[in-house]
């Protein structure tokens, strides 16, 4: 088939670059011309484990070109994706410029009729807007389908080629088949292509995403219950994950969820919800829980410290918003930094992907250590943000003579507390009496 996928930033493209792995003849749109110009130099334009091969490969091959102008792209394509971004707007209402602005684009340059896909996530109702506006504006009968995304950054080629599902959102009988057809190569191990109206596909990603941000809000507040009861979330994780009705899947308590989904598209939830005025104290508190969690760390470094934080000088691992992905939207590294600054406390910090991006938020507000080791040289303290799977097994050794004071505040649960105790550090985890117990008496 020929493809035309408008946006080329961590969902398109993968979207694209899959989608010409499987044979089709793809091209990826963007509005930023620099994006684009890294891509035709053979380079990714963000970091994502396993794309760069397939961009170059399938480029090398003629599968898969990149491109800014729009209307010349999708002159001879059949489907046109939209992936662009959809960013948390006014009251966390997501803000659709840009999926309108492609409708707009594609009313007035489309010549014959395509079949349009709705990849961003967006609130339900979003295809039957789209649908409105391409009528209003052209006589040509174009098809709006809905196709949610669920791919995971740092897993996304992975997630792509071997979906759990595909759901696909569709009027029209004709479309479905277009849609099952095109996804048939990704679907060989009996997933299900999962056909329904586009509201119950939109609602789809939403609910998706709102189940998992529950969970970790759930374990969350679960485990600080447990630093305040003298109990360990991770005895009490495996306690609970053998029941086949909990498992064990996203139970692992941290220091809060950020990243460019979860965060929006749970206020997109409450946004929607008050729009029809329909309650939601869960969701209310799953955000708030989590707004709460990602001053832990904080908390517990100036419980620790005391006063004297201001003397002192920390190091922080882990700034992407988790392991696998240069993505800092949102991240809880930028709650503990931003808190930390304030206090006046000189930042080393490291990470194996994210550095650039943070660099062009704080510039010289911050010092950037290309290795894990050098952050840690005349730190008098070490705080694990991201769990990159680099920091689970440190020469502790090494970690001990760098740092002035040997303290580690860990956000992930990365390490034993009595291991830790034994190498001679105060060691404190989330929802684990780590050597010093701290009290978690806020949010
Ligand atoms: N990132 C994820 O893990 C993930 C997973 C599932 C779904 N989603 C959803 O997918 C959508 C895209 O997310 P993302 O993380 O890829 O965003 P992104 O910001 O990385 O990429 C969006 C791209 O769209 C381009 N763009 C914006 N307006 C444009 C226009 N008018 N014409 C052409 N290009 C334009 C931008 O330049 C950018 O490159 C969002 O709705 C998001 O919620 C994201």
């Amino acid at each position: 088939m020929k493809i035309a996928v408008i946006g080329t930033g961590y969902v398109g493209l993968v979207t694209s670059t899959c989608l010409a792995e499987s044979g089709n003849d793809v091209i990826g749109i963007d509005k930023d011309a620099a994006k684009i110009a890294r891509l035709e130099a053979g380079q990714l334009p963000i970091y994502e484990p396993g794309l760069l091969e397939l961009v170059q490969r399938n480029r090398r091959e003629g599968r898969l070109v990149f491109t800014t102008d729009l209307a010349t792209g999708i002159a001879d394509v059949q489907l046109i994706f939209i992936a662009v971004g959809t960013p948390p707007g006014k009251d966390g209402e997501p803000d659709l410029g840009a999926v309108w602005a492609v409708g707009d684009a594609i009313a007035a340059a489309a010549k014959d009729a395509k079949i349009v896909i709705i990849k961003s996530t967006v609130p339900v109702g979003t295809n039957h807007q789209l649908t409105k506006l391409l009528a209003s504006r052209t006589q040509i009968p174009h098809d709006v389908v809905s196709n949610p995304e669920f791919l995971k950054e740092g897993a996304a080629v992975d997630d792509f080629m071997k979906p759990d599902r595909v759901v696909v959102g569709v009027r029209n009988e004709r479309v479905a088949e277009v849609m099952n057809e095109l996804y048939a190569p990704f679907l060989r191990t009996e997933r299900p292509f999962l056909a329904m109206s586009p509201e119950s596909a939109e609602m789809t990603k939403y609910v998706a995403n709102a189940m998992l941000a529950t969970k970790i809000s759930f374990i969350n507040e679960m485990a600080n219950l447990c630093d305040a009861l003298d109990a360990d979330i991770n005895d009490v994780r495996r306690g609970i994950g053998h029941d086949v009705r909990i498992g064990f899947q996203f139970l692992f308590p941290g220091a809060g969820y950020g990243g460019s989904c979860f965060p929006k598209d749970v206020q997109a939830v409450l946004s929607m919800a008050r729009q029809r005025n329909v309650p939601t104290h869960l969701m209310n508190a799953v955000e708030q829980v989590n707004y709460a969690q990602k001053q832990v760390l904080f908390r517990k470094v100036k419980q620790h410290f005391g006063p004297a934080l201001r003397e002192k000088t920390l190091a922080i691992w882990g700034l992407a918003f988790k392991p696998r992905t240069d993505d800092i939207r949102e991240a809880p590294a930028l709650t503990l930094i931003d808190a930390l600054l304030a206090e006046g406390v000189p930042l080393r910090v490291h990470d194996p992907e994210a550095l650039a991006n943070v660099r062009a938020i704080y510039g010289n507000r911050l010092e950037y250590c290309e290795r894990p080791y050098g952050a840690l040289e005349g730190a008098d303290g070490l705080v694990i943000v991201t769990e990159w799977p680099e920091f689970r097994r440190p020469d502790f050794d090494l970690v001990r003579r760098l740092m002035r004071e040997q303290v580690v505040f860990d956000g992930r649960n990365l390490y034993e507390p009595r291991v830790m105790a034994g190498l001679g550090f105060v060691y404190y985890a989330i929802g684990r009496q780590g050597t010093a117990s701290v009290r978690n008496d806020a949010g």
